[in-house]
């Protein structure tokens, strides 16, 4: 079985014993999670890094539908996170890293560890400094290739504003 009509299998599996039956919506995107994730192993270092950015109201069923794909992924080579506590462990990661040269690139390499994929629940900046945080991680990101997912109440525009500082 191809690897993305693995994880759909084990998605709707995960969904039949919850008792829960995916709306379009979701199926549509379980379908671009799976392609993702199953494109984890294939890709090269020179691959574009390949991301997702999913929004929508609040209740839509994105973090049962992240949970349920995160499970099924095949590698322990990924890191799920919820934003608020990523920012804090990324703080204390910099304190930890204070007297090396660069301290935040240190403290990013920590946090992301060894992973292929980095899967965010949620996204709200709440300053400039973790708007600057938040840019030097997402350049980490492009940089070293890894795939990244987003679940957000946020349209993309709000949130872009958000890391940017002004709309
Ligand atoms: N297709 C579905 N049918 C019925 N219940 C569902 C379905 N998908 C998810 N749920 C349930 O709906 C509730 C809300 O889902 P979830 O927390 O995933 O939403 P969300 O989009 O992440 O919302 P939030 O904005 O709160 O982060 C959860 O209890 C979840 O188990
Ligand atoms: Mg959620």
């Amino acid at each position: 079985m191809r690897g993305d009509r693995k994880l759909i299998t084990a998605v709707d599996e995960s969904a039949a014993r919850g008792g829960i039956t995916l709306d379009p919506a979701q199926r549509l995107l379980l379908g671009r999670l799976a392609d993702l994730g199953s494109n984890l192993d294939r890709r090269s270092l020179r691959s574009p890094a390949s991301s997702l950015y999913v929004y929508g109201p609040s209740g839509r069923g994105r973090s049962w539908l992240a949970d349920a794909i995160y499970a099924a992924l095949p590698t322990t080579r990924k890191t799920r996170v919820h934003f608020h506590g990523f920012f804090d462990k990324l703080h204390r990661s910099i304190h930890d890293h204070r007297t090396e040269r660069d301290a935040v690139e240190r403290a990013i390499d920590d946090v992301t560890a060894n992973s292929q994929l980095l899967f965010f629940d949620e996204l709200h900046v709440h300053d400039s400094g973790d708007a600057r945080l938040l840019t030097r991680l997402l350049d980490h990101v492009f940089r070293r290739d890894l795939t990244a997912g987003n679940g957000s109440s946020l349209p993309p525009q709000v949130a872009s504003e958000m890391v940017s500082g002004h709309p």
